[in-house]
């Protein structure tokens, strides 16, 4: 199959993806490079894109220093906290005293913020904000867009490999990808990038399949191309192993914060009881992080599993019980109460209100059941997987700072948001925040690095071929059994994904083995990716549509094999409730208070995973 045209883009900055991080970094490095060539590309349409694409209800990460809510100092103790000890204090401190000033732009930009009668922002929790965010998107995209101009933006393209100079394989040189609806091929040269990519849903079977399949809480967007894109070219990652496994309305996947922290709902189990009382001993097992206020995503979630385990379910979402609380019993007051409940899935998870319109559900007379969701590999929520960077020069210590803040170990390759790990909790508004940090950061280093990579011709041919190759293996091989989708000859991007998503659901530690996973499950398991991994060159697409799916499921079995790999190495259970090792149960502080890293080496096809220290940066 003869294969299509390419276009080739010079630029000075790529950035790759336009998300929430994406448009930030955009918007940013603009600002500082009036005469840098700045280049965005996005695998769909920016407007829409990304996790903040379907809306979001709140923004969850705003200190509030104007009124004296909180400081960056009191974000790095909560995240840290959170994580079980465990996140790079540097980087959480540089979102946090930069995030508010973003949440005000946003503000201006026309983000509606729900305002008190004296004009201070409304509050859900310690950190989050509410807001009428159905369109937080667009208006975050917009002035992305302007900034640099419609002919500096690709869209529906999607990004497969990076490339690194044909001389130096540790320094970025652009990347390569494939139109989604048309026949061509993009090669991006760019003397920095910024991965902006998101992070990784569907790697573990969801609860939702069959008929509900496609369903998640994560974004479909989050196909695991930041770290499927920087692990084969060897940048090292950290908290590989780290994962999210949310509490979510059962179903409809609806977020909970909201019900917890601004409607003070509680979770029942089939008894009546709360496991946050009944369960508070189990806290003490996991000091100091137990006593720890709020109680860590990890442990409020291992005191629900518990009661589940026991056979106490179904858990239910008291909603009934708050708004009737809250309302006491003021009609007028229940109409407001029932408007913001709706609101809450309205504007950020509408599937849940679907839900609970096809479920008969009145929020005010029903509880909802609440459940744990299959696991999440990301870096800008309750999880930690990412890249190791650069921090900034004027915090970080020796062992965190390489010269240019969130630059990655690849020279002028550089992350945000879901890209950037050990730095969690960053929501919406950080990832924005550390987009544009990061872009800064580029700008200066492409300053500092005016000339540009070499790329190798021969690499571009050889990753072209790659690319294109599952459409040329439909092509040859259609037509040898009556069925296009059952062929001795290939796999389709589907069956691969179901595929992955068996093998990281039953040996990594997936929902139908209780989260929980050993040292010889995990080595099966290694072994079983690998092979994945192999039959992936077998991959066939009958369109673009499925040459796209088949690319996103190469970056997804890259996210599960370098998960597997971090779950082996760290020998302890430091995150009860998003996963056991039940060889290793407990939580191991003088051994294990440090990160998991890890680089790929694409030229002997080998691991090399190691620790690197926990540094107290902020007293
Ligand atoms: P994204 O914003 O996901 O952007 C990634 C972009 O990269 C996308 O546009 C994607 O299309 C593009 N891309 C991916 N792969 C490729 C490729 N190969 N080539 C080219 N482009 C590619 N945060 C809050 O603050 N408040 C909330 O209430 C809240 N609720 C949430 C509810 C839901 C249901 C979800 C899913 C998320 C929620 N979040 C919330 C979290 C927030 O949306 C994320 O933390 C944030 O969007 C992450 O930013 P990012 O830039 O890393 O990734
Ligand atoms: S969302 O991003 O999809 O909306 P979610 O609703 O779980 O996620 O969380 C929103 C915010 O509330 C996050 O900052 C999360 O850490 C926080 N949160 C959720 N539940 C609780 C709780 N019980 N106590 C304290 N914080 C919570």
């Amino acid at each position: 199959m003869p294969l299509p045209a390419t276009e080739t883009v010079e630029c000075d900055i790529l950035i790759i993806g336009g998300g929430m991080s994406g448009c930030g970094a955009a918007f940013e490095a603009k600002y500082w490079s009036r005469d840098l060539k700045v280049v965005l590309v996005e695998k769909a349409v920016i407007e829409r894109s990304g996790a903040t694409g379907e809306g979001l209800s709140a923004i969850n990460c705003y200190m509030g220093q104007r009124y004296g809510w909180n400081t960056p100092e009191d974000f790095v103790h909560y995240v840290v906290n959170d994580m079980m000890g465990l996140a790079r204090e540097d980087l959480v401190y540089d979102v946090g005293r930069h995030v508010d000033s973003s949440v005000h732009l946003l503000e201006e930009w026309g983000l509606p913020v729900w305002k008190k009668d004296n004009g201070e922002y409304e509050r859900i929790g310690r950190w989050q904000i509410p807001i009428h965010g159905e369109s937080i998107k667009p208006i975050t995209a917009e002035p992305a867009r302007q900034a640099l101009g419609q002919e500096n933006i690709y869209e529906r393209v999607n990004i497969t490999h990076l490339l690194t100079d044909a001389d130096d394989v540790g320094r970025i040189a652009g990347a390569i990808g494939f139109a989604v609806r048309e026949n061509k091929f993009y090669v991006f040269k760019a003397k920095a990038v910024l991965i902006t990519c998101g992070g990784a849903a569907n790697v573990f079977r969801p609860r939702s399949v069959n008929e509900g399949l496609g369903r998640t809480w994560y974004s479909v967007f989050a196909t695991g191309a930041a770290y499927g894109l920087m692990i084969p070219i060897g940048t090292e990652m950290t908290q590989m192993e780290h994962r999210f496994v949310p509490t979510r309305f059962k179903d409809g996947y609806g977020p909970v914060g909201m019900w917890f922290q601004y409607f003070h709902a509680r979770v029942t189990n089939s008894l009546g009881e709360d496991y946050t009382v009944t369960r508070d001993d189990e806290l003490r097992k996991y000091e100091p992080y137990g006593s720890a206020i709020p109680t860590p995503t990890p442990l409020r979630n291992h005191q629900m599993f518990l009661d589940i385990k026991a056979g106490l379910g179904p858990m239910y979402m008291r909603t009934d019980e708050a708004m009737q609380k809250l309302a006491q019993g003021d009609p007028a007051k229940m109409d407001q109460v029932r408007d913001e409940a709706w609101e809450d899935f309205l504007d950020m998870t509408i599937a849940q209100a679907l839900t609970w319109a096809s479920q008969n559900i009145m929020p005010e007379d029903t509880p909802s059941e609440v459940v744990l969701a299959e696991p999440y590999i990301m870096g800008s929520h309750s999880g930690e997987a990412g890249a190791w960077v650069s921090g900034p020069e004027d915090l970080s210590p020796t062992e965190y700072f390489w010269g240019y803040n969130k630059m990655t170990t690849i020279q002028g390759l550089f992350a945000a948001g879901d890209g950037v790990g050990a730095a969690p909790h960053k929501f919406s508004s950080g990832s924005f925040t550390e987009g544009r940090l990061a872009a800064k950061a580029a700008v200066n280093y492409v300053l500092d690095h005016p000339q540009a990579s070499g790329v190798s011709d021969a690499q571009v041919r050889n990753l072209q071929e790659a690319i294109w190759a599952p459409l040329a293996t439909f092509d040859r091989h259609k037509g040898a059994s009556s069925s296009e989708e059952v062929n001795p000859n290939f796999v389709n991007p589907k069956q691969a994904l179901v595929r992955l998503q068996k093998i990281m659901d039953e040996y990594a530690g997936g929902t139908s083995t209780w989260y929980t996973t050993n040292g010889p499950t995990l080595e099966r398991g290694i072994a079983l990716i690998e092979m994945l991994r192999e039959d992936l060159k077998h991959l066939a697409a009958r369109n673009r549509h499925e040459l796209l799916r088949c690319w996103e499921v190469v970056h997804r079995t890259w996210v599960g094999e370098a998960h597997m790999r971090h779950l082996l190495h760290r020998k302890e259970t430091r995150w009860p409730g998003y996963y056991y090792r039940s060889d290793y149960p407990d939580l191991d502080d003088a051994n294990w208070r440090v990160f998991v890293n890890s680089k790929y080496d694409a030229a002997s096809d080998s691991w090399d995973i190691f620790t690197k220290p926990y540094i107290q940066v902020v007293k």
